[in-house]
């Protein structure tokens, strides 16, 4: 089992496909030693750390991780591993499946940074010539490259690209240990928008190394930017500045004796500078003046001092002086009386006094590094003007620091960049520990803290307040009378004695004095151990620059120097904030920057001190892994547990391996995870569940596990192969059998459908010929349509049947149907009449015999009859009330059915006289009042007569023998039809209704008739007529 493979085992990564393939891509050359020290078997050996190192840097794999945090070694040659293309292979991709790179740190904070919508930074450590510039650029380039941009954005993407050059010509340079030397802090933030694209950036610069400017060590150069004017600028553009192309002939160029190096092309560089100065937006008066200023320090460095006649200090070089004065754009008197004096002030009066040959240098020197260091900052403010975006943005901040060094000689410079470093190793040991704690707390394991060095001590004895080290300088620097560098070293011994990182001459004992000479302190950093010499702190500290000289450059008509020299300074009592202070704090807000971001790591190491490409130093690399703390790092990782991973992740990849997670597992993923490792036998000691993940503690756990899988691959193989090709036969075997059955299916689907049009054919054509001898006997030839006729006929009826008694429609029936068709409509009639007589109500049934006897009599005869039909007859036409009480009491047992108001008309002379009719069972009688004026047996009764018009008269037809029995009565009433069908009723149907014409003749006395004459007229009228007729006109109704 290559132990490579392993990687994507303790990846966070969610998709074992494409761990599968990406290990593929890996080669046998990227399988060199393990891709992540945590899969060291041997964690705690350093041997081992670093032969593993050397295996790899030996195959050119410069990059190794720890977990998370990157390890890069520097080739010192280019490698083919910086393309776009490589770039594209690691966008997207999870941080384990391919093997380790500066582009899978930066794609994996990219992606953090979007899909957490947290800031992150990533922090680049390692000793000066590492490759930490490098590594900052290469992901910068990364994030310029594959982060999407529009046209817009990609004036921005040029400039945060371009500020380097810019920020390496002016503040790098050749040191011993690296030819491009960061001489100054910076941190980068590159801000993105929502959708992931760069627009906009911010830099904060750290103290600038200014003592280069006027001196370098031997071996050493000045900032580059000198020798790239020098070297690449334009011979009229060196004219106006007063240079010549010669570096040698400028005094702060030759300090190092190394005007040239054979890595850097200088004049190359210089137009690279130049170009990126136009893309970020430089203006060309602001690069004039930036060049003045180049020049200037330049002259400064060549301006000498020599006694004059009166054996005063001058200056003796008149041509730079005038140079000086123009490129400063300040007055050349009054810059030569500001080099050669300074202006104290003694109890409250300005004093002149000349400088001594040394003051007049110190002076100049302190010009000249205060003009660059201006420069520089003011340098840095342009570049985040152009970079500026305000608005809301999520931020990625590149943190690229002076490494930790060690020289011969260590001055202030060295001392602070130390310390920084010093701070950053404790954030480092911090976040890491955190962040580590913090997993397994949200996990739910419990955990041990693992010991490390906590190198607080040495920060607290730098920067602790009164007693730190700062502390101590400020105080000296400040505090009145002579203080000087080696009072500041007693001061020193006096406070710090006995502190346990802290060694002087006089405090060290016998054996390791000799390590400390009188001028040093030794500090004992976590990196190791350092001599400081103190010459120069207490000038360095106060970065002193003589009032004088201030004033004249405060002056300048340069648009640039008098952004750097505020005219205020000068009159600010206000004393400036010494340079370790000023340092320290800068410090403290870096530090709470990177805290409130998410951090990644890449620690960077040199394999040899002579930049030599394939050279692997053990003893110095062994160094630098010691104070980078990787092994801590490591120990750290590995104390707790040294793989994590998600239960789908893990249970998907090994389910194989256990028969009840095989070949899918259906319950929770946890316990699944927890089947798995039993089945697995993995001891409780070796691992433990948390909320989304298993924790395994030992490698060697995980790699039993991946041999399994590997001696399981051949029988899964096997499995998928067979399973492969029985699903590809069945899937055959059932494509040939569905295309079988969709062919009988189609058959038998088309032999229906012809034998349906066959039937079809056979019945229209029955039909045609049926219709035309349809009225021919029944017949084979028609048998089919009469049937058919008859069918339809039959089952129409029994369908639409008439729905009521009144509803007379029916259908016509086919001639064979006449005769049935009357039967059957009879039947119908029949039935349904039938029906409604069953469901008719008694009271309805009594009024509609009523009604049929008033048909019977009056339909077509009476003039009035049809109006009468939708009128109900009623019981009475009076009220029991109305009835005469007395007349009542008459009639003994017979009760009045039915009684109603009449008008009776007298038979002689027609008189009309207001009369009840009340009917019994068997008699009819008038009554006028209480009294009973005639009474007619329904025996008696002879017959009815009535008129055919529409008036109200009746004759009661009565016989009388006798004189003294009353005879016909002429009545006349409403609701006529009602009265005489109602007496009809009651008489038993067996008097005869007459109707007449025009008149009704009746008798008056035995032998005497009267006439009641009817005619038509517009309106009821009642009158005698000459004849002694009655005449009773009625309007005619119906036509
Ligand atoms: N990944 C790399 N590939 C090729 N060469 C590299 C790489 N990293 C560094 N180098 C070489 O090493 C030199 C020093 O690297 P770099 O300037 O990044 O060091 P540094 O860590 O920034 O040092 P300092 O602290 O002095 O600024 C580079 O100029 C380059 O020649
Ligand atoms: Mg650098």
């Amino acid at each position: 089992l290559e132990m490579s493979s392993l990687f994507d085992l303790c990846s966070v990564s969610e998709c074992p496909v494409v761990h599968l393939v990406m290990e593929s891509t890996l080669t046998a050359r990227d399988r060199v030693g393990v891709q992540d020290f945590v899969l060291l078997e041997n964690y705690t050996s350093e041997a081992a750390f670093i032969e593993n190192l050397r295996r790899r840097f030996g195959e050119n794999l410069i990059y190794t991780y720890i977990g998370s945090v990157l390890v890069s070694v520097n080739p010192n040659k280019d490698l083919e591993i910086y393309s776009k293309a490589h770039m594209e292979r690691y966008r997207g991709v999870s941080f384990y499946e391919i093997s380790p790179h500066i582009y899978a740190v930066s794609d994996n904070t990219y992606r953090a940074m979007r899909t957490e919508r947290r800031d992150q930074c990533i922090l680049i450590s390692g000793e000066s010539g590492a490759g930490k510039t490098e590594a900052s650029k290469k992901i910068l380039q990364y994030y310029a490259t594959t982060c999407p941009v529009t046209d817009h954005l990609s004036t921005l993407r040029d400039r945060l690209v371009q500020s380097n050059p810019v920020l390496e010509a002016f503040g790098n340079a050749k040191t011993l240990r690296n030819d491009n030397s960061s001489r100054f802090g910076k941190y980068m933030d590159v801000q993105f928008d929502f959708r992931g694209a760069p627009i906009g950036g911010h830099i904060l610069n750290y103290l600038l190394e200014k003592s280069r400017v006027v001196h370098q060590n031997h071996g050493e150069r000045n900032f580059h930017i000198f020798y790239q004017l020098l070297e690449g600028g334009e011979q009229n553009l060196l004219s106006k500045l007063g240079l010549e192309r010669n570096a040698q002939k400028y005094q702060y160029l030759v300090k190092g004796c190394c005007p040239r190096v054979s890595s850097i092309n200088d004049k190359n560089d210089w137009r690279t500078v130049r170009k990126a100065l136009t893309v970020i937006g430089f203006h060309e008066d602001e690069v004039e003046d930036l060049l003045n200023i180049i020049a200037s320090v330049l002259h400064l460095g060549n301006t000498q001092f020599g006694e004059g006649k009166n054996g005063e200090n001058q200056i003796t070089t008149e041509p730079q002086l005038k140079y000086l004065s123009k490129l400063l754009g300040v007055d050349g008197a009054a810059l030569r009386e500001a080099l050669t004096h300074k202006k104290i002030t003694a109890k409250g009066e300005e004093m002149i006094s000349p400088l001594s040959f040394e003051q007049a240098v110190a002076a100049r020197d302190a010009l000249a590094k205060a003009v660059y260091g201006r420069a520089f900052t003011w340098l840095v403010v342009k570049i985040n003007q152009s970079l500026a975006f305000k608005g809301s943005s999520s931020v990625i901040g590149l943190l690229d620091i002076y490494g930790f060094e060690v020289f011969q000689h260590n001055s202030f410079e060295q001392f602070c960049i130390n310390y920084c470093n010093e701070k950053l190793h404790q954030l480092f040991i911090e976040l890491t520990l955190k962040s580590e704690q913090e997993e397994y707390e949200a996990e739910g394991i419990t955990w041990e803290p693992v010991k490390y060095f906590d190198n607080k001590i040495i920060c607290d004895l730098v920067e602790g307040k009164h007693k730190g080290l700062i502390s101590i300088l400020d105080e000296e620097c400040l505090r009145p009378g002579e203080p000087s560098d080696i009072s500041f070293l007693e001061k020193l011994e006096d406070t710090l004695g006995g502190h346990a990182h802290f060694v002087t001459h006089k405090l060290s004992n016998g054996k390791t004095r000799k390590a400390v000479s009188r001028e040093e302190f030794k500090l004992i950093h976590y990196a190791g151990e350092v001599n400081y010499s103190v010459n120069g702190f207490l000038d360095k500290n106060k970065d002193l620059l003589y009032r004088n000289l201030k004033e004249v450059i405060c002056q300048s008509n340069s648009q640039v120097l008098s952004q750097c020299f505020h005219r205020e300074e000068v009159t600010d009592q206000k004393r400036p904030e010494t340079t370790a202070t000023q340092f320290k704090n800068s410090l403290a807000k870096l530090i709470e920057i990177l805290m409130s971001k998410e951090p990644s790591y890449v620690r960077c190491i040199k394999p040899n001190d002579a930049k030599q490409s394939g050279r692997f130093d053990e003893a110095l690399v062994r160094h630098q892994v010691k104070y980078l703390g990787l092994m801590e790092n490591l120990r750290v990782r590995r104390a707790g547990f040294a793989y994590r991973r998600h239960y789908e992740t893990f249970l998907q990849r090994y389910k194989s391996l256990c028969p009840g997670t095989w070949p899918n597992w259906q319950g929770r993923l946890a316990d699944g995870v927890a089947t798995l490792v039993q089945h697995l036998g993995y001891k409780p000691e070796e691992y433990k569940l948390g909320k989304t993940k298993i924790f395994i503690r030992f490698p060697k756990t995980l790699f039993s596990t991946e041999d399994s899988l590997e001696a399981r691959r051949p029988a899964l193989v096997l499995t998928l192969q067979t399973s492969w090709r029985g699903y590809r036969e069945r899937a055959k075997y059932l494509r040939i059998r569905q295309a079988v059955i969709q062919s009988a299916w189609r058959g038998m689907i088309s032999r229906q459908k012809a034998r349906r049009r066959r039937h079809a054919v056979d019945i229209i054509r029955k039909f045609i010929k049926g219709f035309i001898y349809r009225h021919y006997e029944h017949c084979p030839e028609n048998e089919y349509f009469l049937d058919h006729q008859r069918f339809s006929f039959l089952m129409m009826l029994f369908r639409n049947p008439p729905k009521s008694v009144l509803d007379k429609s029916w259908p016509i029936p086919p001639p064979c149907l006449t005769e049935a068709s009357e039967h059957l409509c009879r039947l119908c009639m029949r039935n349904m009449m039938r029906a409604y007589c069953r469901r008719i109500q008694p009271e309805w049934k009594k009024q509609m015999e009523q009604k049929v006897v008033a048909s019977q009599i009056f339909k077509d005869q009476k003039d009035s009859y049809p109006q009468s039909v939708p009128k109900l007859f009623v019981a009475s036409r009076l009220n029991s009330e109305e009835f005469n009480l007395k007349v009542i009491q008459t009639l003994g047992n017979d009760k009045v059915k039915y009684g109603i108001a009449v008008t009776k008309y007298d038979r002689r002379g027609y008189k009309a006289r207001p009369r009840q009719l009340l009917l019994t069972s068997s008699f009819a009688m008038l009554v006028a009042e209480a009294k009973l004026k005639q009474r007619i047996d329904y025996a008696t009764l002879r017959s009815i007569s009535v008129s055919s018009l529409s008036d109200g008269f009746m004759v009661l037809h009565v016989p009388s023998e006798d004189n003294k029995q009353k005879s016909d009565v002429v009545l006349q009433c409403d609701h006529l039809i009602e009265v005489v069908t109602k007496l009809a009723t009651m008489a038993d149907k067996k008097i005869k209704v007459n109707m007449s014409q025009d008149s009704i003749t009746f008798a008056v006395a035995r032998g005497k008739e009267g006439v009641i004459d009817f005619t038509s007229g517009p309106e009821l009228k009642v009158a005698k007529c000459k004849k002694g007729h009655l005449l009773v006109t009625a309007p005619k109704l119906n036509p």
